[in-house]
């Protein structure tokens, strides 16, 4: 059985990733996405608001489970029996940064692989700070992020 992980801040999910969440669970028996519970950042959304707005946004996909972690992802992904990490890549300005995570943790876990999705083109440009920026000034994100994120966007924000 394949088994794949996909981590992320996810501070919201956006359409980008709910793209590459339905064309990976595609590819694996199961897909688990794993929001990073991450004390250096200060995120918008908590950890319980993030998990659950990706599972109400993937309810139709019956192989992905959504979960949160801590510490680091080549230790989540062993507990999960995951021998691949998902992530999308949108642009070349995108590839440093992931290249890197990719081998570090294959140096962490030889058994983890990293397997890169191509961002959809419509989505290439939608990323979740942007999401946060436009929805903070009562911009329409309508075709960045699913209908039940774009309601507690609007809540978050007193919109
Ligand atoms: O959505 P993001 O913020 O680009 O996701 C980054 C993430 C969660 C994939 C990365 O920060 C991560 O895996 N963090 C867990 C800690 C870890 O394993 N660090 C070593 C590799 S950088």
């Amino acid at each position: 059985m394949s088994i794949a992980v996909y981590p992320g801040s996810f501070d919201p999910v956006t359409a980008g990733h709910l793209d590459i969440i339905e064309r990976s669970a595609k590819v694996f028996n199961k897909l688990v996405i794993a929001v990073l519970v991450n004390s250096a950042k200060t995120p918008l959304f908590t950890t319980e608001e993030k998990v659950d707005m990706i599972r109400e946004t993937t309810k139709h996909l019956n192989n992905v489970e959504v979960t949160s972690f801590s510490g680091l992802l080549v230790d989540f992904a062993r507990e999960q029996n995951a021998n691949v990490s998902v992530r999308g890549l949108r642009a070349v300005t995108d590839f440093e940064y992931e290249l890197q995570i990719a081998q570090i943790n294959s140096k962490l876990n030889k058994q983890l692989d990293t397997m890169f999705f191509t961002t959809s083109i419509e989505y290439a440009y939608v990323s979740s700070t942007i999401v946060k920026e436009i929805a903070s000034y009562g911009g329409d994100v309508s075709d960045m992020v699913p209908p039940y994120v774009e309601e507690c966007l609007k809540k978050k924000f007193g919109k």
